[in-house]
């Protein structure tokens, strides 16, 4: 068989790690022919294909590099356009014939798996395999990026308590997630964070200063707050601010709580937005064994031609799932979720 592999969306830590152990797998196990599409999806879209064939050495000493040795894109889906959609997807599929591929796998979240599922009701046999620091994915307990983003998040968080301690100051910090708030409950408990603000719970701020101010009672005079960029007050929709290129996107919310907790209680406060460090660099040790994982389960996938599915980590198995079976779209925390009743029960205040 031949079979492609590209990787789609905002890139993560282990991206390298899958590439590798499909293609080591496919080549060791199956004989198969492994071919790397660039840039996402588009590489099926240009002329001639951006694709290449991949080696055993092309993916030597990649397991723990970051980043993606075939390029992303999370520059929104080529086939959308009412217009140009259509053509797209034709263009893809031919150039996708032209290499001679048996199947694709597409390494990617929510929005990437969308365009893969098109293309798989245009006729090509596709594979998913999830990866999201936000682990908002469905078909999937924990995908491919967010063990790091929670290790690098929990780590920085962590160096803010000591610094707000010996300031007595509110330390307030923004991580990644949109609409999920996976990063900041996990990276919260991990870091004995104070408070933990998601935006599938909208904050109340007397709860907050009410949280802080208990704390100072106890003669602990400083406070760690960690807030998903997704998150909100009470009856106010979440925050949005332009990048230097003009596009929009979640974030600022950290900025409003320390403005407002200083004006409420007097508190000196300072804010850190972490951003992109929670998608770079190397992927932790669970994210390296479970994007090895994915990934040999995708390729015996496709030796079997089970196509049309996504593989997933479920109830602690890796398992797969068809494309038809779950509804294909973002998950978020769920109210009875453990991990929400563990950080309230050691007292960690949610903001409500
Ligand atoms: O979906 C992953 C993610 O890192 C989000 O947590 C974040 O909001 C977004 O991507 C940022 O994307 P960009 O690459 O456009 O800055």
């Amino acid at each position: 068989m031949k079979i492609g592999i590209c990787t789609g969306g905002g890139d993560c830590p282990g991206l390298n790690a899958v590439i590798r152990a499909v293609t080591r797998h496919a080549i060791l196990d199956y004989g198969m022919d492994v071919y790397g599409i660039e840039q996402s999806i588009n590489g099926l879209l240009c002329d001639p294909p951006a694709a290449r064939k991949l080696s055993l050495l092309d993916v030597a000493g990649i397991l723990d590099r970051g980043g993606t040795i075939l390029g992303t894109s999370n520059k929104g889906s080529p086939f959308k356009d009412p217009e140009t959609g259509e053509t797209s997807i034709a263009k893809a599929t031919s150039n996708w014939k032209s290499l001679g591929l048996d199947c694709l796998l597409v390494v990617g979240g929510d929005g990437t798996q969308r365009m893969a599922l098109q293309l798989h009701d245009a006729g090509m046999p596709i594979i998913g395999i999830p990866k999201t620091i936000d682990n908002d994915y469905q078909p999937t307990d924990i995908a491919i990026g967010f063990m790091t983003a929670v290790e690098v998040a929990a780590d920085s968080i962590l160096r803010l308590r000591s610094t707000a301690e010996a300031h007595s100051r509110v330390m307030v910090c923004e991580v990644m997630g949109r609409d999920a708030g996976f990063i900041a409950l996990h990276a919260g408990i991990a870091s004995a964070a104070n408070v933990i603000l998601l935006p599938e719970i909208p904050y109340d701020f007397d709860v907050i200063v009410k949280a802080m101010e208990a704390r100072k009672l106890r003669g602990r005079n400083f406070s760690v707050i960690v807030v998903a960029e997704g998150a909100r007050e009470i009856g106010r929709e979440p925050l949005f601010r332009s990048s230097a290129t003009g596009s929009m996107h979640l974030g600022g919310v950290a900025d409003e709580i320390a403005r407002q907790i200083h004006e409420r209680s007097g508190m000196d406060s300072r804010v850190t937005v972490l951003g992109h460090i929670q998608r770079g660099g190397a992927p932790s040790t669970l994210d390296r064994i479970l994007a090895t994982a994915f990934g040999v389960a995708a390729v015996d996938l496709a030796a079997a031609k089970k196509f049309g599915r996504v593989v997933g980590y479920k109830k602690g198995e890796i398992s797969s799932v068809a494309y038809t079976e779950f509804e294909n779209g973002t998950r978020s925390l769920k109210l009875d979720d453990p991990f929400l009743r563990a950080a309230e029960s050691v007292g960690i205040c949610l903001g409500r």
